[in-house]
């Protein structure tokens, strides 16, 4: 069960890694807009905010924080996102709103990835939240078949359309014990826009609540 407490509690721990002057990278999720809200509050101390989401911009405009495009900032000092999972390495699954890809590029494009979650996000061995993959439309069936072989359960998530314009595949029935290899094997595959597995690129902290994981 997850916990609005620790959502509330992570989303402002955060706060701690802002740096006045910096460009903010921003998540995507429900954790990611308590820490939004606490961002609003040191808006004047720091540049603006590189989004992860049309949801997060919204958010981030509303509350009068500039919204920065990542071609024109450069790589970011901070990247703060929330997860569907993390392991005891800090590899995640994320994508549980869709926003995957998006947040891969910023947390690429991020010296530090400070990952904010409630502790019903602990997992010891990824994969019990299914793990969403982006894909490109016309892939759908091929990616679904290559999965199979790799038993995995793919399922459609049916009527959603993400940010790029892509579809969405929840993979069920994995247990992600080598996560860096399944990412690096599903990247091979044409279609495959991005992969829910951050492993290659893990997150550097992670915040349970208030407390260092
Ligand atoms: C968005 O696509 C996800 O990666 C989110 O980071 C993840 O689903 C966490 O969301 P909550 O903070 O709402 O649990």
């Amino acid at each position: 069960m997850s916990n609005a407490n620790e959502k509330r509690q992570a989303g402002e721990a955060a706060i701690r890694y802002v740096e006045d002057g910096a460009i903010v990278g921003v998540g995507t999720g429900s954790t990611v807009a308590y820490f939004i809200d606490a961002l609003a509050d040191l808006k004047d101390r720091i540049q603006g905010a590189v989004s992860s989401s049309e949801q997060s911009t919204a958010h981030l405009k509303r509350l009068g924080i500039p919204v920065l495009d990542l071609n024109a900032t450069g790589s970011l000092t901070l990247y703060v996102d929330g997860a569907d999972e993390c392991d005891p390495h800090k590899r995640l699954i994320k994508g549980g709103g869709a926003a995957l890809t998006r947040e891969k590029i910023v947390a690429e494009a991020s010296d530090k990835f400070v990952c904010i979650i409630d502790s019903s996000k602990k997992v010891d061995v990824l994969g019990k939240f299914p793990l969403p993959i982006e894909v490109i439309p016309m892939a759908r069936s091929l990616i679904g078949r290559e999965i199979v072989k790799r038993g995995g359960n793919p399922v459609w998530r049916d009527g959603v359309v993400t940010d790029n314009g892509n579809w969405i595949i929840d993979v069920h029935g994995w247990q992600i014990v080598d996560p860096v290899s399944l990412e690096n094997d599903l990247n091979q595959i044409p279609g495959i826009v991005s992969v829910g597995l951050f492993a290659r690129r893990a997150a550097d902290v992670v915040l349970v609540g208030d407390k260092l994981l």
